[in-house]
């Protein structure tokens, strides 16, 4: 894998980023969530706007602050982000789903923080699944658009991604290992496969996410000289 000239070749398009986790609310106190820091799709909103896109951030609460010049929209749960996406999808060129989406939710969010049972030790939360987000997508998509999704994984790597790139009908699946040391959520370097709808995998070494996110768009960036012509 070799880094590229960093040039504007993305001035006049628009892309989506989502980053960080999403936070399913159980009650005005209390919520679900997950170990994304954020910092990935945040160094993809970077190298995005280091290309000349238009970048719009949509993220969930992370200890980051957003780069200068991006349209940020901050969301908490998979629902509002699910809301954010689709909204900003339809007028975009590209889409990365760097964002740690949960899968589930609980049934019912209380409005009063929930006290214990004196007479009970277990307590059991109801949880409902989220709707999938790049599936959605996929639903609305037009053919001259990118999405590209991420899938963290701790077992069968490349099958589980490949299946996820297929479901999710995307253009590039950011595959990482996350029980490696060093990989995926919360540090500042990362490891990944790429797997490309045309059945290209390349893996690269162990780098900052800065640098993954640059490969990340120069491969979005020959996806797109492909789609527009
Ligand atoms: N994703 C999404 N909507 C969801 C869950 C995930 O759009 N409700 C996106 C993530 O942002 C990521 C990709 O789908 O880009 C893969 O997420 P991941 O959690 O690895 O996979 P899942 O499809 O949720 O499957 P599982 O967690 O069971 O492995
Ligand atoms: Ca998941």
């Amino acid at each position: 894998i070799a880094f590229s000239n960093l040039s504007k070749e993305l001035v006049g398009k628009k892309v989506v980023v989502t980053a960080g986790g999403t936070q399913e609310r159980i009650d005005p106190v209390r919520f679900i969530g997950n170990d994304s820091s954020g910092k990935m799709g945040y160094a993809v909103a970077r190298a995005f706007l280091a290309r000349g896109a238009e970048v719009t951030l949509i993220s969930g609460p992370t200890k980051l602050t957003p780069p200068n010049n991006v349209k940020f929209i901050s969301i908490e749960s998979a629902a509002e982000l699910q809301d954010q996406v689709i909204k900003n999808f339809a007028t975009s060129d590209i889409l990365v789903m760097a964002a740690a989406v949960a899968d589930f939710k609980p049934v019912k969010q209380s409005k009063q923080k929930i006290k214990k049972d004196p007479t009970n030790d277990r307590w059991t939360l109801e949880l409902t699944k989220n709707p999938d987000i790049l599936q959605a997508v996929a639903k609305i998509k037009r053919l001259n658009q990118v999405t590209v999704g991420f899938a963290a994984e701790t077992t069968d790597l490349i099958n589980h991604a490949t299946k996820k790139l297929c479901e999710k009908s995307l253009d590039l699946v950011v595959a990482n290992d996350v029980s490696q040391p060093g990989v995926g959520f919360n540090v500042d370097t990362n490891q990944v496969t790429f797997i490309s709808s045309d059945k290209t995998v390349e893996s690269t070494e162990l780098l900052t996410k800065s640098e993954i996110a640059e490969l990340l768009v120069d491969k979005v960036i020959k996806k797109t000289a492909k789609s527009n012509s």
